[in-house]
């Protein structure tokens, strides 16, 4: 499937993932804007510096995107690919988000929850052509032994799809989620669990964040196809991108939020400070009811501290996002009326995104709640105390990947137990200044041993050695 070109001239380094590193947006005019996103593969891959011999190939996400892709506009070193609208939802929204998310996290409300039924392999079937459509277009684009670093489990099925049609490349996938136990992973279909398994295992290298993730892969295979074959399996955990974010987060707008939310939560009052998207695994609710235990528990924190919670849209297109992003709001409304006074609102919400603001509120947080049911990692944990201006307590989850590497300087709870973690709260915000410094410093060593470059480049360096 080689073309002769791409043999020759073709990328060396490719990475697919769904999201890729620029989308666009429609201007008044009609015309398109670019909008470079973040996160760790970006940084990871300007590690590579030329961007002559790589190539990242995502999918065309809105219509901005795709009408780009139509035109023909487009960047550098990045091929999206419009796959047909009514296949990429079946496949992002009905698949990837809607049955591997929850089943990776397990998220199912089991007694109802999930029917595996004719709608399910409608969309299975659009999964499958998704997948085909990435492992194509990197056979076409990749050059004789490039390496492709295919991430996350929207394109599980692309290894082994890519490795039949260019099986001189060497292939990596790595997984950015958890990954079920295979109590858990075995409620899929046997046929689909095996097709998901033997899809990955297609790789010469598999990526996971911690070892709980890579062990729950591993027995997996073992329970459903026999173990790994010749696949290789590696743990990479992603740390904070130290020097972006100490240098973005003195720039002056989020110095000018600084000032706004100090401003709101008035002076001489401590600070929790909690930034999400709204996912179902965050359980920001759960926090929330967490906090005001803490209020009933321990009167004498009233009018003294404030929740910050900084919950932002994802995934709106599913009505369980949507509803479960209602409940977070209704769950803080019942806070503040149960509990506020003229002059002191208990619960901060915003559910605007905006990075800058979620900046200033790592520096001025005295106490920062990251308390997932399930998380691959969670970053927040690790770019908190790296931004926080006067070191912070951290409250984590047993359940993030985080946990693996912070755990010593944490305080740690089970996210399901909440008056557990409202008891977390009150010592996190108990703890003297110096400890708290000393224990934040540390988090922030721990936090930013595996910078994004390195991250990536251990990768393919393992890949090129596999
Ligand atoms: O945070 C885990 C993760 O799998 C990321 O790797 C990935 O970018 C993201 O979730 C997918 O989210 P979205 O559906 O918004 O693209």
């Amino acid at each position: 499937m080689v073309s002769a070109r791409a043999a020759q001239v073709g990328p060396q380094i490719l990475v697919a993932s769904n999201r890729g590193p620029v989308s666009y947006a429609f201007e008044a005019d009609g015309s398109l804007t670019p909008r470079r996103g973040g996160g760790g593969l970006v940084s990871g891959l300007s590690a590579i510096g030329s961007e002559a011999d790589t190539l990242w190939v995502c999918s065309a996400l809105g219509d901005g995107d795709r009408e780009a892709v139509r035109r023909g506009v487009g960047e550098a070193g990045v091929r999206m690919l419009d796959i047909e609208a009514s296949v990429h939802a079946a496949a992002y929204n009905g698949i990837a988000n809607s049955v591997l998310w929850f089943v990776h996290h397990m998220l199912y409300q089991t007694p109802l929850e999930p029917v595996f039924d004719a709608e399910f392999r409608r969309e299975w079937g659009a999964y499958e052509a998704y997948n085909r459509a990435f492992a194509a277009a990197l056979a076409e684009e990749a050059a004789e032994g490039a390496s492709v670093m295919v991430q996350d489990y929207h394109l599980a099925l692309v290894p082994g799809m890519l490795r039949e049609l260019r099986p001189d490349l060497r292939i990596g996938h790595f997984s950015h989620t958890p990954w079920a136990p295979p109590e858990y992973f075995r409620m899929l279909p046997d046929d689909v669990a095996r097709q998901l398994l033997r899809g990955m295992l297609g790789a010469d290298r598999l990526g996971f964040l911690t070892h709980r993730w890579a062990d729950a892969f591993t027995r997996c295979c073992e329970d459903a196809v026999g173990g790994l074959g010749t696949t290789r399996v590696g743990v990479h955990g992603l740390g904070a991108d130290a020097e972006f974010l100490r240098r973005r987060a003195h720039e002056p707008d989020v110095d000018e939020r600084l000032v706004a939310l100090r401003e709101q939560i008035g002076a001489g009052r401590k600070t929790i400070v909690r930034v999400d998207r709204t996912e179902l695994s965050k359980n920001i609710v759960r926090g929330l009811l967490a906090y005001r235990q803490l209020l009933l528990d321990h009167p004498e924190w009233r009018e003294r501290v404030v929740h910050v919670a900084f919950a932002y849209p994802s995934r709106q297109d599913l009505a369980v996002y949507r509803d479960y992003t209602a409940e977070v709001a209704r769950t803080a409304e019942e806070i503040n009326s149960t509990f506020g006074t003229p002059g002191w609102t208990p619960v901060i919400l915003h559910v605007k995104d905006d990075f800058a603001r979620s900046l200033a509120a790592y520096r001025l947080a005295d106490v920062a709640l990251v308390n997932p049911i399930r998380d691959g990692m969670n970053l927040v944990a690790k770019e908190v105390p790296v931004v926080s201006d006067e070191g912070c307590a951290l409250v984590l989850s047993r359940e993030a990947g985080a946990w693996e590497e912070l755990r010593e300087d944490a305080v740690c709870v089970n996210p399901y137990d909440v008056m557990g973690t409202a008891a977390g709260l009150f010592a996190a915000l108990s703890m003297s200044p110096g400890e708290r410094s000393d224990r934040s410093k540390r988090l922030a060593a721990a936090a930013t041993a595996l910078p994004p470059q390195r991250w990536f480049l251990d990768q393919l360096g393992a890949l090129r050695e596999a």
